[in-house]
C-alpha cells in the first residue's frame, strides 16, 4: 500500500515533544525517513526509539537550531543515514510572554534567534539537499501570532511575523527551481508549552477561539503532511491558517 510521504527523508526540528513530535510521528507513519531533532537528548531519543519500535525509520540528532555548524552536522548525518534530503519542517521555537518595555535585549535576542534565524538557518543549510533531491519541501510552522497582533508577546510576534516573510520570500527565490516553501499558523494548540498557562489563562483563550476548543498536535501535523507531500505540488507560498476560527472575527 502506497504512503503519502513514501520515499521522503524529513528533517523536523522541536521534535522532542509537542506539534513536532506530533509532525514526527505521522510523518514516519506515512512513510517518510524522519530525522528527529532537538536540544531536549532524552526525549528526542525516546521518541525516535518509539517510531523505530512500530517498524518506522527513523533516528534522533541533536540540534540547536540557533547554531550553523549545528544544522550543517544533522544535514551531513542525515545523507549518510537515509542517502538524501527532501524535507524540511522548521518547528522549533522558544516562547515569551512580555511585552515592549518588558522584555530583555537577552530574550529579545534568543527568542529571534531561534524562531527567525533558526528558520532561516534551516532553510540555508538545508537547501542544497533539497534542490539536489529535485523535488524538495520546507514547511515552517509559524504562528497565529504571526498574522494577528495581542498585547504581551512582542519578541514572539515579531519574530512569526519574520518567519512568515521569510517563507515568503524564499518561496518566490526557489519557485523554479523544485523548491516549495509553505508554512502552517497553528492557533491554540495543547502542548508542553500550553502547560504554564493557568486555568484563567486558557479559559480566556478559548473564549476566543470560535471552535471553542485547543486544537491538537495531530490537527496542525495534517496540515504539515498534506504540504509536505506531493499533493500539494503546486502549492508554494501559502499560509495554512489552523486555528478553530481563531484568525475569523
Ligand atoms: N502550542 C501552541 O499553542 C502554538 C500556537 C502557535 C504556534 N505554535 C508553534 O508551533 C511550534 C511548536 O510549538 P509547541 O507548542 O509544540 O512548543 P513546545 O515548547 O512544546 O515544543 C518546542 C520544541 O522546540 C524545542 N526547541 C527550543 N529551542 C530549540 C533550539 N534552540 N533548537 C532546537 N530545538 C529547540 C524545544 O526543546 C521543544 O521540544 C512552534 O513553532 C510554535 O511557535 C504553537
Amino acid at each position: 500500500m502506497s504512503r503519502r510521504l513514501d520515499g521522503k527523508v524529513a528533517i523536523v526540528t522541536g521534535a522532542a515533544r509537542g506539534i513536532g513530535e506530533g509532525i514526527a510521528d505521522l510523518f514516519a507513519s506515512e512513510g517518510a525517513k524522519v530525522v528527529i531533532t532537538d536540544i531536549l537528548e532524552a526525549q528526542g531519543e525516546e521518541v525516535a526509539s518509539r517510531l523505530q519500535a512500530r517498524g518506522d525509520r527513523a533516528i534522533f540528532q541533536k540540534l540547536d537550531v540557533s547554531d550553523e555548524r549545528s544544522w550543517q552536522a544533522v544535514v551531513g548525518a542525515t545523507v549518510s543515514n537515509f542517502g538524501k534530503l527532501t524535507t524540511i519542517v522548521n518547528n522549533a521555537a522558544r516562547f515569551s510572554a512580555t511585552g515592549l518595555t518588558d522584555t530583555t535585549v537577552d530574550d529579545w535576542n534568543k527568542v529571534i534567534a531561534v524562531n527567525l534565524t533558526g528558520t532561516y538557518l534551516g532553510m540555508k543549510t538545508a537547501m542544497p539537499e533539497l534542490l539536489r533531491s529535485g523535488n524538495g519541501s520546507v514547511v515552517n510552522i509559524c504562528s497565529l501570532y504571526g498574522l494577528i497582533a495581542t498585547t504581551g508577546y512582542t519578541a514572539y510576534h515579531a519574530s512569526k511575523g519574520g518567519v512568515r516573510m521569510l517563507s515568503k520570500a524564499a518561496a518566490l527565490e526557489y519557485a523554479k527551481k523544485g523548491v516549495r516553501i509553505n508554512s502552517v499558523y497553528p492557533g491554540d494548540t495543547e502542548t508542553p508549552a500550553m502547560d504554564n498557562l493557568t486555568e484563567e489563562e486558557n479559559a480566556k483563550v478559548l473564549s476566543l477561539v470560535p471552535m471553542g476548543v485547543a486544537g491538537k498536535p495531530l490537527d496542525m501535523a495534517y496540515g504539515a503532511l498534506y504540504l509536505a507531500s506531493d499533493e500539494a505540488s503546486y502549492v508554494t507560498g501559502a499560509e495554512l491558517v489552523i486555528d478553530g476560527g481563531w484568525s475569523l472575527p
